[in-house]
């Protein structure tokens, strides 16, 4: 029996004050450095097309997040009753990790996690972190969590084991540093007072220091019948011009993602919008077929990997 997306949420309002609480103070002052700083990241702000409601996820999975988030909204209640300082010093973080294969939704999360809480999500960008410069990719890692409290942003490690992967114990001076790089990192996670939000494809490849700081792992996982129909449904937004029995499609592509579903959906619609009239402009079941077998045998081509994914983490 396929299970059917959660239909009734304990719903959160977008909540300012969240975003309020961790601004840090002291960030005007560093207004000026950062004009000869690099910029680390990108500042990403979530739309309303991007909240939660509009995920298709497996029963549970908005659940997990938004209890994620409450814990952080009611924190003056659980400081009175649980003293809930004396267990977690650390008074807004939350450190949430989304993992699964790709396609599956979990940057779309980010975002909505990010409109539902109100804030920016400062998305960090490895390839400038990372530095081959000795002691600057630590400086660079400080300057992104400095850039995500100035933002009032809550902090985005999207694939996040390509900078988080295992600690190595090679006995050479780049093992030092890169084992500095991690250290540094884990004390910048320890200060920090906002959300982070952590997205892999390869929760394996984690960690455990890191493991240890992470408040939930949020499991992403491919759509099942019912999903997929709904997921055909969100990404052909226009019904009237779809002459296709979307069940049969979703039964049809057992084993795609929701990635993998809106690459269909936008091929398909691309397909059947060649004529000079766009009032002819159609989707059918059979260009829509032909585009579930074209990715069908990509992904058996790839043996169901990720890919050939980037690799430019601290082991680069
Ligand atoms: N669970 C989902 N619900 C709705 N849309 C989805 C879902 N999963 C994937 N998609 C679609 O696929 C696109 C890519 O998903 P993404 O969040 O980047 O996946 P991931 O980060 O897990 O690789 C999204 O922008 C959305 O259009
Ligand atoms: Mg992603």
């Amino acid at each position: 029996m396929p299970e059917s997306p959660v239909q009734e949420l304990e719903e959160l309002p977008p909540d300012a004050a969240i975003a309020a609480d961790h601004r840090n103070p002291r960030r005007r002052n560093r207004q000026m450095q950062r004009e000869e700083e690099p910029e680390v990241g990108t500042l990403v702000h979530a739309e309303s097309r991007h909240e939660l409601a509009s995920l298709i996820l497996h029963r549970g999975v908005k659940q997990q997040i938004l209890d994620g988030l409450r814990a952080i909204r009611i924190r003056d209640q659980l400081e009175e009753v649980w003293s809930i300082s004396r267990l977690q010093p650390q008074q807004g973080r939350c450190i949430l990790n989304f993992y699964g294969p790709p396609g599956t939704g979990k940057t779309r999360a980010a975002l909505a996690t990010a409109h539902k809480i109100g804030q920016p999500l400062y998305q960090v960008d490895y390839s400038t972190v990372i530095s081959k410069y000795l002691g600057d990719t630590a400086k660079h890692i400080k300057l992104a969590f400095e850039r995500a409290t100035h933002h009032g942003a809550a902090l985005f490690l999207d694939e996040a084991d390509s900078l988080l992967s295992k600690r190595v114990s090679l006995g050479e001076s780049c093992a030092t540093s890169i084992n500095q790089n991690r250290n540094t990192l884990m004390q910048e996670l320890d200060r920090f007072e906002g959300v982070v939000i952590l997205t892999t494809n390869l929760f394996g490849n984690y960690d455990d220091a890191l493991l240890r700081r992470v408040q939930r792992h949020i499991q992403f996982r491919l759509p099942n019948l019912s999903m997929r129909r709904e997921l055909f449904a969100l990404h052909l937004p226009n019904p009237e011009r779809v002459k296709a029995n979307l069940r049969t499609l979703a039964a049809q592509s057992r084993g795609l993602s929701g990635g993998d579903i809106l690459n269909i959906c936008l091929n398909a619609i691309h397909a059947g919008s060649r004529d000079p009239d766009p009032a002819k402009w159609m989707v059918t079941e059979k260009l829509l077929m032909r585009e579930i077998r074209r990715a069908k045998a990509a992904k058996e081509k790839h043996g169901g990997k990720a890919g050939n994914r980037r690799r430019i983490g601290f082991n680069a």
